[in-house]
């Protein structure tokens, strides 16, 4: 078949809301969008286990402590899903962990604020883990099979995760005034980084056409942030918090929350690498990188030697 036969099947099935799986063609833009977009979500999944991971150790008790356990284990695992199905699209581990190291690949801009409190735990599961699922739920219905597949599976996790930190957020704003003070603060310093995370304004954002015409992403960037301001915002009043943007106010006519306008100049410096921990973020990765190198070593050489075996008593 000719190339432009070939890409005209490809769009006709993707119209026909078919699952496109590793071993279709392709086109390489597709390959590519796709490879960016899973590899960078899986980054973000395992940057994002930093900020939670300092408060561990200074959860305030034991069944605090087993939540943020669990909720950080699941989003190694979100990365392991997510860094799997970009394998099937030819990519390397080490050339994504490569792109990542030499910042030729992205992750959520919202992993790069730092966690000063116990709040900051629960903003951030509500906040951040309320916004990655509404984009999350809108992505199961991606064309590309292994994500789509990939994101079932993560969403019932993700679910979790915003509730527990809703949990955190009700109790210390029905808690004393000084923790009812930390959550107002925390909803203060994560709600736009929260917005940010939904990308630039879609007339802004470079990539979303190919994105919605390809199906890999079922629902603008702007779309998105609408469902989870208009989620949110009815949340915040049940607890008694008051959204950080004075423009907030509800549309009748509509049906929608409108708000004030992002501050973009800090998403870009954000995004280019110069947000409050992007080099903390960096170096730790680096580090324990590093430090593992024994582990992928070890379990290279068990895998060839057990692969070793099987071709022995194949033989035998
Ligand atoms: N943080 C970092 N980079 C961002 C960003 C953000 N919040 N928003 C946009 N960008 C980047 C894009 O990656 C793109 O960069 P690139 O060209 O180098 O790839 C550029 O800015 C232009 O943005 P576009 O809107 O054109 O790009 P997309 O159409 O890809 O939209 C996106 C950006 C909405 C992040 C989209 O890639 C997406 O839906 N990704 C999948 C979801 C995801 O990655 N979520 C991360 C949230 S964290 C998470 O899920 C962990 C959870 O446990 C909390």
């Amino acid at each position: 078949m000719e190339l432009q036969e070939k890409l005209d099947a490809f769009q006709q099935y993707i119209d026909a809301e078919e699952k496109i799986e590793p071993k279709d063609w392709m086109p390489d833009e597709y390959r590519r969008h796709c490879i960016r977009q899973i590899s960078q979500h899986a980054h973000s999944e395992v940057i994002g286990m930093q900020p939670e991971g300092n408060w561990i150790t200074r959860a305030p008790t034991l069944r605090a402590k087993k939540i943020l356990l669990a909720k950080i284990q699941d989003e190694g695992g979100h990365g392991l899903y997510l860094y799997s199905a970009a394998e099937t699209l030819g990519i390397s581990r080490d050339e994504m962990i490569r792109q990542l190291h030499e910042g030729k690949a992205k992750y959520s801009s919202v992993f790069n604020y730092p966690t000063l409190n116990w709040a900051d735990i629960g903003a951030i599961g509500w906040l951040v883990d309320g916004a990655a699922v509404t984009n999350q739920l809108s992505l199961r219905r991606t064309s590309y099979g292994p994500y789509s597949r990939a994101m079932l599976r993560i969403c019932n996790e993700e679910s979790f995760h915003q509730r527990q930190g809703y949990e955190i957020m009700t109790k210390m704003a029905n808690g004393t005034p000084e923790q009812r003070r930390m959550a107002q603060d925390a909803l203060d310093r994560w709600w736009w980084p929260a917005l940010m995370m939904f990308g630039p304004h879609d007339n802004n954002s470079p990539r979303t056409y190919n994105g919605i015409v390809w199906k890999i992403k079922r629902a603008g960037n702007d779309e998105l942030r609408q469902r989870f301001i208009d989620k949110t915002v009815p949340q915040a009043e049940f607890l008694g918090l008051k959204i950080p943007d004075p423009q907030l106010q509800w549309n009748e006519a509509t049906g929608h929350y409108e708000t004030g306008e992002i501050n973009w100049d800090e998403f870009h410096r954000v995004i280019s690498g110069d947000g409050p921990c992007n080099r903390q973020r960096m170096e730790h990765h680096k580090r324990v990188h590093e430090e593992g190198a024994w582990v992928r070593e070890a379990a290279e050489a068990f895998a060839r030697r057990r692969k070793a075996e099987n071709l022995t008593e194949a033989i035998a």
